[in-house]
């Protein structure tokens, strides 16, 4: 039992901000902290933190609390787990008085596998350092791999003797049950021990605690598998889990950067050189759990692949995953017959540095370089390239990332620009069909307040809204936006903020906007898409151009700057809401900008001087806060001050 006295303590220390930022990146906005939340998926962030009032609060899936249930809720951590956690990260000495051994078969259900899995870590390190074979096998095969004591302690690598039931037997010994043992895959259905005459690895959490065991092989052995691992249960989720990741954590957040490897025995070699934002995906694709738990730390990724090339292919095709996640990746192959546990070992951290920048690349140009190779002259494969290349930029989220990618593809593969765009929109589309049959599934939109001081970081420039007017009118402004076919996206556009079209910025989108005034005003047929492709200005058609190739895609700053404020995303195929939404954001904007030039204005005015004037502004005021508060009634937007 934990004293409360105890507990008081440990609860008093807390600072929300710095227990979630061991799992969580934040960034400031206003007074509070943001972050994509641990608890559900999301693609922008919606999980808050308040330093100042020290709990946390995520406004897309409801969860809150003060530190305490930040780590039960995130680590599965029953109360004295939390609180014990909790105290080791302050280091606050904790009154505690010893649980029995009947107190131990009592224990609730996960605290029990975590204890046991506790003792087996012990027993095998015990066995390592301690027992006789356990040196001369185990911990000498480390050595010899070049494995410093500190990296074995550090990862509590341990050994499991040969004998038919070591572990089981000291453990049952001990009280622990032998159920308990059997579920946790340390004991198999015969009662004997499940990992003999092996090197251990435990895997552990994000939070430090041993949630599984790997277990190697010491002999060149064709029949046996190199690695056996402990079976999933509740405590262990193999998708969900990275290796390494406990370590790498901090390292992640701050070289914004996690570098993937296939192998535990990688990560090893990485940390003892000095290199610690690594984790091992453990021979498998990465899962979007995985990119997920990555992505709350940083967004940037580089894998590292055995030289051996062998799973090259596969790991390929499940790296789309990482472009859907809105991940940066890098790939590197190593040297043939290097993994980077031998690599580095070979090269030293500085080399191992410098080899990876300079060969690391994109995923287009890592694949198009390795399908050349496989295609040879072979014409007909490298014509099917461009097929498996489009389907790879068709995942790329962000249009820029997605142009610099076409790019890439055009230059590689010296092909027409439109034959790749051409290719990615086929794929686009299927994808969207196949999005539009699964949008009711949708994760819960985030509805957040924001304050005097976070509005001021959203009153940037206005050109995302023209742009994105720019595009709907490119792109669907000659199609009806009803039924009835009786009016068309563009005049129902132009109609809306022909009042204010002086408002417009930039003098591009303004141009594209005053072309469909034109046309709305001669009473001739809006162009099409393919009108301001091919058209003779560059500006135009460059436009254009990025329009086709991301048309349903916002640009990167105004996803993150907007995302708070919009009441959802916008839907792709339905141009009718997109238009609507987009037309009373734009108003939104300007009226905004309205209100506070028409308030510098007042602000300079004597009332005395000219009454009637004056009159006429404030009452301008009103009717533009009138304006802007419907407005944000049904943009889902809250309007301060
Ligand atoms: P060393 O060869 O000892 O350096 O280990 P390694 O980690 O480099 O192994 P390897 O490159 O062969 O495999 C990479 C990862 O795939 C390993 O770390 C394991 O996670 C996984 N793996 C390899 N072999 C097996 C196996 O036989 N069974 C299972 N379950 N996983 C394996
Ligand atoms: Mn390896």
């Amino acid at each position: 039992m934990i004293h409360p006295a105890s507990i008081q303590e440990v609860l008093e220390k807390c600072q929300i901000d710095d227990v979630v930022r061991d799992f969580v990146t934040l960034q400031r906005r206003g007074s509070n902290l943001i972050g994509l939340c641990p608890f559900h998926n999301e693609k922008s962030p919606s999980f808050s933190v308040s330093p100042s009032k020290n709990i946390f609060k995520c406004f897309g899936c409801g969860k809150g609390g003060d530190s305490l249930h930040f780590v039960m809720e995130l680590e599965n951590l029953s109360f004295p787990d939390a609180i014990r956690y909790l105290a080791q990260k302050y280091k606050i000495e904790l009154d505690e008085t010893v649980t029995s051994e009947v107190q131990k078969d009592e224990q609730k259900h996960l605290e029990s596998l975590y204890l046991i899995n506790d003792f087996a870590v012990k027993f095998y390190a015990k066995q390592l350092w301690e027992s006789e074979r356990g040196r001369n096998i185990g911990l000498s095969y480390f050595k010899h791999r070049e494995f410093r004591e500190e990296i074995i302690n550090e990862f509590k690598l341990g050994f499991a003797p040969e004998s038919g039931n070591a572990l089981t037997a000291e453990a049952v010994k001990m009280g622990y049950s032998l159920e308990y043992l059997q579920k946790l895959g340390l004991t198999n259905s015969q009662g004997n021990d499940f990992f003999r005459g092996r090197v251990m690895f435990p895997i552990f959490n994000m939070s430090g605690k041993i949630i599984a065991f790997a277990g190697r092989i010491l002999i060149k052995d064709t029949k046996a598998p190199k690695y056996i691992n402990s079976p999933e249960t509740e405590i262990y989720v193999k998708s969900k889990t990275l290796f390494g990741m406990n370590f790498a954590r901090k390292m992640i957040q701050k070289e914004d950067e996690c570098i993937i490897t296939e192998g535990y025995t990688d990560v090893l070699s990485l940390h003892q050189a000095g290199i610690s934002n690594v984790v091992a995906s453990s021979g498998t694709s990465l899962t979007r759990d995985q990119i997920r738990l990555i992505k709350r730390l940083t967004e940037n990724v580089l894998i590292l692949f055995d030289g051996d090339n062998a799973g090259v292919n596969a790991a390929i095709r499940g790296l789309g995953l990482t472009l859907e996640e809105d991940l940066n990746v890098r790939l590197v192959t190593l040297p043939e017959g290097d993994d980077p546990d031998s690599f580095i070992q070979k090269v030293g951290s500085q080399q191992f540095k410098e080899y990876l920048d300079k060969n690391a690349k994109n995923l287009v140009q890592f694949e198009m370089t390795h399908l050349l190779k496989s295609a040879g002259d072979n014409p007909q494969q490298r014509a099917s390239i461009l097929s498996q290349i489009a389907v790879t930029i068709s995942k790329v989220r962000n249009p820029l990332k997605r142009e610099s990618f076409v790019k890439i593809c055009k230059d590689l593969l010296q092909i027409d620009e439109n034959a790749i765009l051409f290719e990615i929109n086929r794929h686009l589309k299927k994808d969207l069909e196949k999005a539009s049959s699964e949008r009711d599934t949708n994760e819960p939109t985030p509805i957040l307040e924001f304050k005097d001081s976070d509005y001021d970081n959203l009153s940037l420039g206005d050109e995302h809204q023209e742009r994105d007017i720019a595009r709907i009118l490119i792109l669907s402004g000659n199609q009806y936006i009803d039924e009835n076919k009786e009016v068309m996206v563009g005049h129902f556009i132009i109609q809306n903020i022909k009042d204010i079209i002086n408002g417009f910025d930039h003098p591009l989108y303004k141009r594209v906007v005053e072309l469909f005034l034109q046309h709305s005003m001669d009473g001739i047929a809006f162009p099409d898409a393919a009108f301001f492709i091919n058209h003779e200005a560059s500006e135009l058609k460059n436009l254009a151009v990025s329009f086709t190739i991301s048309p349903y895609t916002l640009s990167e700053n105004w996803e993150k700057k907007w995302d708070i404020f919009l009441s959802q995303k916008i839907p792709e195929e339905n141009f009718i809401k997109d238009a609507s939404d987009s037309l009373k954001r734009f108003r939104f904007r300007k009226i905004g900008k309205l209100i506070r030039e028409n308030l510098m204005v007042l602000k300079k005015m004597d009332v005395l001087q000219n009454e009637a004037l004056y009159m006429n502004h404030l009452k301008l005021h009103l009717r533009l806060k009138e304006a802007q508060a419907s407005l944000a009634k049904e943009t889902g937007t809250v309007v301060v001050g």
